[in-house]
């Protein structure tokens, strides 16, 4: 967790190597100096450069100020102060950067009160990104630090975030879902064990995991998961209940991380109220074994697919005079269903269901070819035609696995278009990158990211495995900001991430953001399976 600290090394390395080189006046006489750390010395030449005509140089001097202890002189802190004012932002923050080190030192005094109030009002306008994002920085030096550690026993030196003042402002920043600091504040956090402690900061990441960013919620819960395991007894107890909710109502992604953590199932989701049906009864989803999710994805998309020119809606609706029990909804123009129009459909799809006997259902063997000639089921004549040639048919697969009880995890909200899945998203993770693997080849292992091939020794495609590579990925994906979701920024991430996002298979996509499954995936993610969400 150096990283702050690293990135600031570099970004003054970054100013001083090249004013070395090029010898700006007295600038290359004091890196000289600085560097042999004699202290008066350097302290004159920093004062000087402080005051310097030329950006780059205030710039330079306050940067190497705030990461070198030795330099850090009290007489200096008047010009970093003048600095905070200067007319270019760039030495503004660098002179901000510089508060951690002048608040520690005096906070008992008035120079400590003015850098804790320069700090609070970064904090407070988040607007002013650049500068809230290097008050965020020095939260994470304080927290780095750890000089708040009981188990060393004596009193804690004081430092920023043991300032109740700034406590209270993390708090609003790390709970607000606007906040664009938050994946920083989490960071501080799970390196500040104080910050953990305390219940509101506790029950500010509680809000995090509903954020819009996949990685945010995910490090939301990684962060209470650790808390839950070796927090104090009142930070366990506040930290506990939000992961149990976040197992019973968080997205999937966070929902997984939980339920391994606790080692616990995820719950089922709370019934609806009774529906009802187009046939005229009244149907209560929690009496009946089948499962929503399954039949909102796979199988009511089934009745509004054309096959050759006629979809079952065409003779099925309320409004068609077609003769039996079977009825459902047309949807929309654009092919989709909203939830409530899919509640009547699942209620009402269970005119046709036998119950007793799950493989006579009228729902299954009316679209099935009564001459089947593979498998031992037939289909019974039907004035709608035939749909499926066999028992093996992909469509009538996902009906009777439907029926039989198969289970999807994600909950219609967040279900994305499965017909595309098929057909475009699929191939990319059975298409072998320029090392000859695919992604099925290492994720069949994972318990996140969990792919199968869904090859089966026949050539043809297993449904089981389709689905489950569907529910899969959608534990990586980001709906609110398709480019930041795992699913593509994984693929092309390098084995070793320099700043930020490793991925331990390597780059697989070698045209990242221009090639095809990186396109097709961010479409994929625009493409809701419901309408109206
Ligand atoms: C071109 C119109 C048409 C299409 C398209 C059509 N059907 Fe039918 N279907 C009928 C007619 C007419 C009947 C009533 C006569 C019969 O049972 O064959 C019927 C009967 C049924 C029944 C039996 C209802 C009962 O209570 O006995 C089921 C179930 C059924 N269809 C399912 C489907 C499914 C599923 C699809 C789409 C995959 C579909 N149908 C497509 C016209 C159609
Ligand atoms: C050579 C093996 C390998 C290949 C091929 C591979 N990955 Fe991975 N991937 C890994 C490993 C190991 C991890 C876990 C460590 C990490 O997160 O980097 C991982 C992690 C991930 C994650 C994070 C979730 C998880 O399951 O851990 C995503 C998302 C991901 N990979 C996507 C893909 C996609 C999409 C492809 C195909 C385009 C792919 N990977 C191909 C090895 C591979």
């Amino acid at each position: 967790m150096n990283k702050g600290w690293l990135s600031r090394l570099l970004g003054s390395l970054a100013v001083l190597v090249p004013l070395l080189f090029y010898g700006h006046g007295g600038s290359a006489a004091f890196v000289a100096a600085t560097k042999e750390s004699a202290d008066p010395e350097v302290s004159h030449l920093m004062a000087k450069s402080l005051k310097s005509r030329q950006t780059d140089v205030r710039q330079a001097a306050l940067a190497w100020l705030a990461r070198d202890p030795r330099a850090q002189n009290k007489r200096l802190i008047r010009a970093v102060f003048r600095t905070l004012k200067d007319k270019d932002p760039g030495v503004r923050n660098q002179a901000l950067a510089n508060l951690g080190w002048i608040y520690e030192r005096d906070f008992a005094d008035k120079t400590g009160r003015r850098a804790l109030a320069a700090v609070k009002k970064a904090l407070a306008n988040p607007s002013e990104h650049a500068a809230a994002l290097v008050a965020v920085d020095l939260l994470r030096g304080s927290a780095e630090k750890g000089e708040y550690d009981e188990n060393q026993g004596g009193a804690p030196k004081e430092h920023l975030l043991s300032n109740p003042g700034i406590q209270t402002l993390v708090v609003p920043l790390l709970a607000s879902r606007e906040s664009s600091l938050r994946p920083e504040l989490l960071q501080v956090v799970e390196n500040s064990p104080l910050l953990q402690s305390l219940p509101p900061v506790i029950e500010a990441v509680g809000e995090a995991l509903g954020d819009d960013d996949l990685t945010v919620r995910s490090d939301a819960a990684d962060l209470l998961i650790a808390i839950d395991r070796k927090g104090k007894p009142e930070a366990l107890a506040k930290a506990h209940p939000l992961l149990l909710r976040a197992l019973a109502e968080g997205d999937p992604n966070v929902q997984i991380r939980v339920s391994r953590a606790l080692n616990l199932p995820v719950p089922p989701r709370k019934a609806a109220p009774p529906v009802l049906s187009l046939t005229g009864e009244k149907v209560s989803t929690a009496d009946v074994p089948f499962d929503f999710n399954y039949f909102t994805a796979f199988v009511q998309p089934l009745f509004a697919k054309k096959y050759g020119g006629e979809a079952c809606v065409d003779c099925h609706t309320p409004q068609a005079n077609t003769t039996g029990k079977f009825r459902v909804m047309a949807p929309k123009a654009d092919g989709h269903y909203t939830v409530e129009e899919s509640r009547v459909n699942f209620v009402s799809v269970l005119a046709v269901v036998d119950r007793a006997n799950l493989e006579k259902s009228k729902v299954l063997l009316k679209p099935l070819d009564p001459r089947a000639s593979e498998g031992k089921l037939q289909g019974e004549t039907h004035d709608g035609g035939v749909f499926w040639r066999n028992q093996f048919d992909p469509d009538f697969r996902l009906v009777d696995d439907w029926l039989k009880g198969a289970k999807l995890d994600v909950p219609p909200q967040k279900q994305l278009d499965f017909a595309y899945f098929m057909k475009h998203v699929e191939p990319i993770f059975s298409t072998p990158g320029p090392d000859g693997f695919a992604c099925i080849n290492c994720h069949s292992t994972h318990a996140i990211l969990h792919l199968e091939s869904p090859e089966t020794r026949e050539g043809s495609f297993s449904i089981e495995q389709m689905a489950n590579n569907y529910q899969s990925a959608h534990r990586v994906i980001d709906e609110s900001a398709p480019g930041s979701s795992f699913i593509v920024r994984k693929p092309t991430s390098p084995r070793e991430g320099a700043n930020g996002l490793a991925h331990a298979g390597g780059i697989r996509w070698p045209d990242k953001k221009d090639s095809w499954q990186y396109r097709t995936l961010i479409d994929w993610m625009g493409k809701r399976n419901l309408d109206g969400q």
